[in-house]
């Protein structure tokens, strides 16, 4: 597995070694990688002949700089298991290298990217869409691997890959659970017990639910704080906060 810490090294080795006829796969993550980000690179290996993933934790995306700081990362249990797997590369970029215009560019979205989690975390799509964009331009990848448990993400990541006819094709991936409904996330880590007992609930008031108030409801009893619960285009979206960890989940209704 070959790691790339310099973007320039990355660059050369993408024009030397990938001919357009060779397919490229490409998983984005911030590290803290789980069984969710593996279930990504795997449907990555089995659709390409080459999968590169970046691990980067993107400051641009968080509104609060205290989350940020205190998000989980251990680089090299991370390098252990995309080796693992049979990642071909792996790209660990510096801010400084994804920013080097300490970002004066950016992708703002003006109408979906300000609801749901928009709404509740101020700059956070355009700080997501933004750095998708450098990724997807520096790995020039022909598939790119997203998961639906961010939903709203993936959808504008969609919208903006077609807004800006960028030559890549977005393939969204299911969420993967833990053995009671709570999807999988590098937050689940920061929960005490009581609180992850809670967390299953998420998933289970969501489907259970007759409406999205409902949801809210029974939610609120056990103990989240809700941000939202929605309905929207036959899917219940939903983000709760338990403690310091803010869930995020959805379901088909
Ligand atoms: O879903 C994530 O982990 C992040 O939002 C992403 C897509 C890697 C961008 O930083």
């Amino acid at each position: 597995m070959k790691i790339f810490t310099s973007t320039d090294e990355w660059r050369e080795f993408r024009d030397s070694c990938w001919p357009q006829a060779d397919s490229l796969g490409f998983v984005a993550t911030m590290g803290a990688l789980h069984p969710g980000h593996l279930s990504l690179v795997r449907a990555s290996l089995k659709n390409n002949a080459f999968t590169t993933v970046s691990v980067f934790t993107n400051p641009k995306q968080f509104d609060d700089v205290q989350e940020f700081e205190n998000y989980p990362g251990d680089v090299q249990a991370d390098l252990l298991c995309l080796e693992q797997v049979g990642v071909d590369a792996v790209l660990l970029p510096a801010t400084t290298q994804i920013y080097a215009d300490d970002y004066r560019f950016r992708v703002s979205e003006n109408d979906f990217s300000q609801r749901l989690c928009g709404a509740h975390r101020k700059g956070h799509f355009d700080g997501v869409l933004t750095v998708v964009m450098r990724l997807l331009n520096l790995v020039r990848p022909d598939n790119a691997y997203f998961g639906e448990k961010d939903f709203q993400q993936l959808q504008l990541i969609r919208e903006m890959v077609a807004a800006f006819f960028m030559p890549v094709n977005i393939v969204a991936c299911p969420t993967i659970r833990e053995a009671d409904g709570l999807a999988m996330s590098s937050r689940n880590q920061g929960m005490d017990s009581a609180e992850r007992e809670t967390a299953a609930f998420l998933h289970t008031l969501l489907k259970e639910s007759k409406s999205a108030a409902e949801a809210a409801l029974r939610l609120g009893r056990k103990g989240f704080t809700v941000d939202y619960v929605e309905d929207i285009a036959g899917r219940r979206l939903a983000a709760a906060r338990l403690g310091n960890t803010r869930l995020i989940d959805n379901v088909v209704i």
